[in-house]
């Protein structure tokens, strides 16, 4: 089913951006916030999701679609083919949002949550059509990055995951299926550990906020970018490849390097540490500033990755290619 209108609740960071994306693609969106500044806080993020597509590509974009702001949540989904919850990171209030969402739907409509955690199996628990219920975890700028992860809960169809995978596809995204339902799902519990351990080298002091992101963007970060963790370790085991990489590195996890599951305490002298660092490091930028720089960097990563491979297109920029024939040949199509 080709999805045409869609319904953003929740217009924050992600819910707004939700909502750039699917009216950039040509989608209508209705969207439900009751902060009393949403339409400015989205109308912003809108601004900067219209500059990153002007800068992402060349190929003829869609008509866009209509952004319509209403004053429930009934009002926002009643004809909304694909639904988008973004609530805040609370599971009464998902739950409850759900129920409301669940009573005025259409009975086909896909109903995806932001979560960045929670499980869609307690998220789903209240409501009289669960079945139609996922989580559609994506990574911010989502009007940029293009993935979502897909995590059905105990009470979610197949039918429902392939529907959803073809609506995230149809609006540019790479929806991957998670195989078992966990907490955080797969990217969360990646940056998790990597945010634990970073944590711990700010109190120990052993660097700043601005040399561990240096440390990160000057090394592994780009290489993270094109190539993920197994295919860079693969060629870092040589020409024997991985079984020589675990044969060498494996024996280290044993030392350990990592602090494992310890959590720092977030006291404040903890909080005020790292606030006053990134104040220095990167205070001299408004976030606006910054998050346009990030959306040039991410857009210029991806051009390159979409003439990587000796042209054929590598990672997100591979997919970039193919949305972009996409659009090309939408565009033939309606000529
Ligand atoms: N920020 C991130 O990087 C990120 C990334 C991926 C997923 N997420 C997830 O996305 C969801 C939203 O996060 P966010 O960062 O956009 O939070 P946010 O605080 O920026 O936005 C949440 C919005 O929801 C609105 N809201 C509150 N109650 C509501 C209701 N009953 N109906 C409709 N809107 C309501 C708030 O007014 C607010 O504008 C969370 O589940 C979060 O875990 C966040």
């Amino acid at each position: 089913m080709t999805i045409k209108t869609t319904a953003a609740i929740g217009g924050g960071v992600i819910g707004g951006a939700w909502a750039a994306r699917f009216v950039l693609n040509g989608l209508d969106c209705k969207i439900f916030d009751p902060h009393p500044e949403a339409e400015r806080i989205v109308g912003e993020v809108m601004a900067n999701a219209e500059r990153a597509f002007e800068m992402l590509t060349d190929a003829p974009k869609p008509k866009r679609g209509t952004l319509t702001f209403v004053d429930s949540i009934e009002e926002a989904v009643e004809h909304a083919d694909l639904i988008q919850e973004s609530v805040p990171e609370r599971l009464e209030l998902k739950q409850k949002v759900h129920m409301q969402i669940d009573a005025s739907a259409p009975e086909m409509a896909l109903i995806g949550s932001s979560t960045s955690g929670l499980l869609p199996t307690d998220i789903q628990v209240k409501m009289m059509n669960p079945d139609r219920l996922f989580v559609a975890h994506p990574y911010n700028p989502v009007y940029l990055l293009p993935l979502v992860e897909i995590v059905g809960g105990a009470q979610t169809t197949e039918e429902t995951i392939s529907r959803a995978h073809e609506a995230y596809e149809q609006i540019g995204m790479k929806p991957i299926t998670i195989r078992k339902e966990i907490d955080a799902f797969v990217g969360d519990r990646l940056l998790e550990a990597v945010w634990r351990e970073a944590l711990w080298l700010i109190k120990d002091d052993v660097c700043t906020t601005e040399e561990l992101d240096n440390i990160m963007r000057y090394s592994f970060g780009m290489r993270w970018a094109q190539m993920g963790l197994f295919e860079t370790y693969r060629i870092a085991g040589g020409e024997a490849g991985m079984r020589h990489f675990i044969e060498q590195f494996g024996p280290t996890m044993s030392l350990p390097w990592t602090k494992l599951m310890n959590v720092p305490e977030l006291d404040d002298a903890l909080i005020d540490k790292i606030a006053d660092q990134s104040d220095a490091q990167s205070g001299m930028h408004s976030i606006r500033e910054l998050e346009q720089i990030r959306d040039e960097n991410l857009v210029g990563i991806m051009h390159v990755l979409a003439k990587g491979h000796g042209g054929k297109g590598w990672g997100s920029g591979k997919l970039l290619k193919e949305y972009e024939e996409r659009l090309k040949s939408q565009a033939a199509n309606d000529a």
